[in-house]
């Protein structure tokens, strides 16, 4: 007897870089509490569309064309989905991956963000800068979900791999990276300090 294990979905975790991270996440910080005070615009587009919180979604969401500090997380980044795109065995066809989009977040205490996935990108992703004890993880859903229809549910202790959502924690200094299409949602924030990380999308060019 044999069981195969297929169409699996693969999800990357990793350390942004090895050595002193504190420091340039101390940078990056700084930046978002900046960013924040001067990008008005940002702050009432988040009032009705991330309520509670601080979001440059629609407002700066090139970060790396205004900022070095985003500039060198790119390039960070950059090595880090080349892994993930090897894993994934994409046959790239002398097209490469390109960043087309960095914004960042601040989350404080009960602001979640609802399920919900990235269209017109192939990568997306996250690199957490603060993440205060208490802090929401990404919680990621099986996208067979709306074909299980009659098929019983999981027992509760059952394998990482089946279970229908699983919770990844938030780090300060990690990136998880994951295929844009996989619905994602960030559940309520329970920090007593904001949440900050930076979320990114990748386009194949
Ligand atoms: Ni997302």
């Amino acid at each position: 007897m044999s069981i195969h294990v297929l169409f699996p979905t693969l999800v990357y975790r990793a350390r942004l870089q090895r050595g002193n991270w504190q420091d340039f996440n101390n940078r990056l910080q700084r930046e978002c509490l900046q960013l924040r005070a001067d990008d008005a615009a940002g702050r009432r587009w988040s009032k009705h569309s991330y309520p509670g919180g601080y979001t440059s979604y629609a407002s700066l969401s090139r970060l790396y064309q205004i900022s070095p500090s985003f500039e060198a997380l790119r390039l960070k980044l950059n090595r880090h989905v080349h892994t993930y795109v090897r894993q994934l065995e994409w046959q790239m066809e002398g097209r490469s991956l390109a960043m087309t989009d960095c914004w960042l977040n601040i989350m404080p205490r009960g602001v979640a963000h609802s399920l919900h996935l990235h269209p017109l990108a192939a990568v997306s992703g996250t690199y957490y800068v603060s993440t205060p004890p208490g802090s929401a993880g990404l919680k990621l859903e099986d996208p067979r979900l709306d074909r299980f229809m009659a098929a019983p549910p999981r027992k509760p202790d059952c394998a990482v791999a089946n279970r229908p959502w699983v919770t990844l924690p938030a780090e300060a200094g990690g990136v998880l990276l994951f295929e844009s299409w996989l619905r994602h949602e960030v559940p309520s924030n329970l920090a007593r300090q904001p949440r900050i990380s930076v979320s990114f999308n990748y386009g194949w060019f």
